[in-house]
């Protein structure tokens, strides 16, 4: 994939016009990182926005003790690190790749230039920077309000909107390089905890498991979960 048709299809760039996003493609770095690989801790200083080109990267805070909280999951056609992109202080959190990742960065002074020159850019950093919050505020309902599998449910809808890849009419298919003790983190429980509750969902005919693979086969089922 060229570094213009990159940004076509990362909405924040997709409607600047081509000589802007010309000028902007002669200036991103790629980078692949390797399963595992951390792109950067939090409070680390930031002077780039990832574009991800193919892979997953997953969005992590520590605790002092070494815990570790997922904030989110980022796919191919998305980007990251706009926060401190744009405020020029230490990264909000961590990133770590979940597979082999290709990323294009762009560093502040280009896009800073850039969204000088174009308003439009502008306005769809605030609509990412809205959608940001608007997940946020949705996960820290879910942490509040909901028990284990409601959480689990939820973070898996989100995914499989986000993530998925349609199979058939009905089922969508998760295949993130998420391991249970991944997912774990992201909804505040053990292993053991998400284990059985996945381990419900499938008995339900919810969801079925291959591996890495989670199939969402009742998206309505798994929504009504979310609910209680
Ligand atoms: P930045 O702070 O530069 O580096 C970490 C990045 O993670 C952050 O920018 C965002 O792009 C991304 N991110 C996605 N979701 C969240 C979240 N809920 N909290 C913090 N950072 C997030």
């Amino acid at each position: 994939m060229s570094n213009i048709d990159l940004l076509r299809r990362t909405p924040l760039f997709a409607d600047l016009p081509d000589a802007e996003l010309n000028a902007l493609a002669a200036h991103l770095s790629r980078r692949t990182f390797g399963k595992g690989m951390i792109l950067f801790h939090k409070d680390s200083p930031g002077q780039t926005l990832y574009l991800i080109e193919s892979g997953t990267i997953r969005i992590f805070v520590l605790s002092e003790t070494g815990q570790e909280m997922t904030l989110n999951v980022h796919g191919a056609g998305e980007c990251f690190g706009e926060i401190s992109l744009l405020d020029g202080k230490p990264r909000s959190a961590g990133a770590v790749a979940l597979e082999q990742t290709v990323t294009y960065a762009l560093h502040r002074d280009d896009f800073l230039r850039c969204l000088h020159d174009y308003p439009l850019l502008a306005q769809r950093i605030i609509e990412l920077l809205a959608e940001r919050l608007r997940h946020l505020t949705a996960y820290a309902e879910c942490l509040a309000f909901l028990d284990v599998p409601g959480r689990l449910a939820a973070a898996l809808l989100d995914l499989a909107e986000r993530h998925g890849v349609k199979r058939d009419a009905n089922t969508v298919a998760i295949d993130l390089h998420l391991t249970q003790t991944e997912l774990a983190t992201w909804v505040g429980a053990t292993r053991e905890m998400v284990n059985r509750a996945l381990v419900v969902f499938r008995d339900q005919g919810w969801i079925s498991i291959e591996g890495q693979t989670i199939k969402i086969l009742d998206m309505r089922q798994l929504r009504e979960r979310t609910l209680r």
